[in-house]
C-alpha cells in the first residue's frame, strides 16, 4: 500500500482526529497515552470523552506542559526505552517525532505495542529517514539544527532546555520500510499510512526552496533517498486477543464489534 499524501498540517490533524474517533467506545472514556509528548498537543478531538497521559525525558517541556496546557491527566518523566507502564493500558498509543531522536527506537516500538490493549491502536508519525529530508537532517550537526529553527523558523527559544530541536539519531526502523518489516514481524496491521511533503510552512519561497534541495539529493542520490514525501504517519493495529477481551477495562467486547479481531 502506497502512503496517501495530506498536503497540509490541518489535514494531518484531521486525519489523525478521525483514527483516534473511531477508537471510542462505549466503556468509559477513552484512554490516551502520549509518548514523547513534548510541551503541546495539536489534536482536536472535539467532545469526545478521553484522559491523556503524557510521557517524556524533558521535565522542563512537560513542566510547560503541566502549567500552560494544562491537558495532561497523569504525566510520567521517563525514557521511554525503560519507563515501566502498565501493559494493554492504553486504547490509543500517540507518538509523534519522536522516534527520529531515540537510539533505541525499535526498543521503544515493542513498548509502544505492550502499553496499547489488544485490538488498540498506535499512531506513529516520524519523518522518513530513507527521504532527501531524513538524510540531511542525519548529515547536518545538531548546532546547524538550531540555527535553523532559530533563524529560518523563527522560533527564538531553539535550543533552550524544553524547546527543540532535539538530536537525531534516525535508527532504521524510523522510515517507512522499517516500519513495514516491525509491523510485519511483530504480526500488526497497518490500517493507513499518510505521507506529506517539505515544508508545509505558510512561506512560499521556504517550501520551493526545501523543494528544490529535496529533488537535487534524489537526484545525485539515484533516485535511493525519496523526494516525493518527507513525513509519513502510520495508523497501526494491535490484533485482539482471542477471546476479544477489551483488556484495559477487562470488558469482553460483544461479537459484532467492530474492534474485534482475529489474529
Ligand atoms: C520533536 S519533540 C516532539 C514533541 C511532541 N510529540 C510534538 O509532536 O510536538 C520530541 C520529544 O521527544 C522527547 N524524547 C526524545 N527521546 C525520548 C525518550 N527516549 N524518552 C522519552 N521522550 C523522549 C523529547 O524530550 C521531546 O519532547
Amino acid at each position: 500500500m502506497q502512503p496517501l499524501q495530506l498536503d497540509s498540517w490541518r489535514a494531518k490533524r484531521q486525519v489523525l482526529a478521525k483514527h483516534i474517533l473511531e477508537s471510542a467506545h462505549d466503556h468509559g472514556p477513552l484512554r490516551i497515552l502520549e509518548a514523547g509528548c513534548g510541551s503541546r498537543w495539536n489534536v482536536d478531538l472535539g467532545d469526545l470523552e478521553y484522559t491523556l497521559t503524557g510521557v517524556d525525558l524533558d521535565e522542563k517541556a512537560l513542566d510547560m506542559r503541566i502549567n500552560e496546557r494544562r491537558d495532561l491527566q497523569e504525566t510520567i518523566v521517563g525514557d521511554l526505552r525503560t519507563v515501566i507502564l502498565d501493559d494493554a493500558r492504553y486504547d490509543v498509543v500517540y507518538c509523534c517525532n519522536v522516534l527520529e531522536h531515540v537510539d533505541g527506537a525499535e526498543q521503544v516500538m515493542h513498548n509502544l505495542v505492550r502499553w496499547t490493549r489488544p485490538g488498540g491502536t498506535i499512531l506513529v508519525l516520524i519523518p522518513d529517514g530513507r527521504s532527501a529530508k531524513g538524510f540531511l537532517t542525519k548529515l547536518l550537526p545538531h548546532w546547524v539544527h538550531v540555527l535553523f529553527v532559530r533563524h529560518v523558523q523563527g522560533l527564538a527559544s531553539a535550543g533552550k532546555t524544553g524547546f527543540g530541536p532535539y538530536r537525531t539519531y534516525f535508527d532504521p526502523v524510523v522510515s517507512l520500510a522499517g516500519v513495514r518489516r516491525f509491523c510485519a514481524a511483530n504480526g500488526l496491521t497497518i490500517d493507513a499510512c499518510y505521507s506529506s511533503a517539505y515544508s508545509q510552512s505558510a512561506n512560499r519561497i521556504l517550501t520551493a526552496l526545501s523543494q528544490a534541495v529535496a529533488w537535487t539529493v534524489h537526484i545525485v542520490s539515484f533516485g535511493r533517498l525519496t523526494a516525493r514525501h518527507a513525513d509519513l504517519t502510520f495508523v497501526i493495529r494491535k490484533p485482539a486477543d482471542p477471546a476479544g477481551r477489551h483488556r484495559s477495562t477487562g470488558q469482553a467486547l460483544p461479537p459484532d464489534d467492530p474492534q474485534r479481531r482475529t489474529p
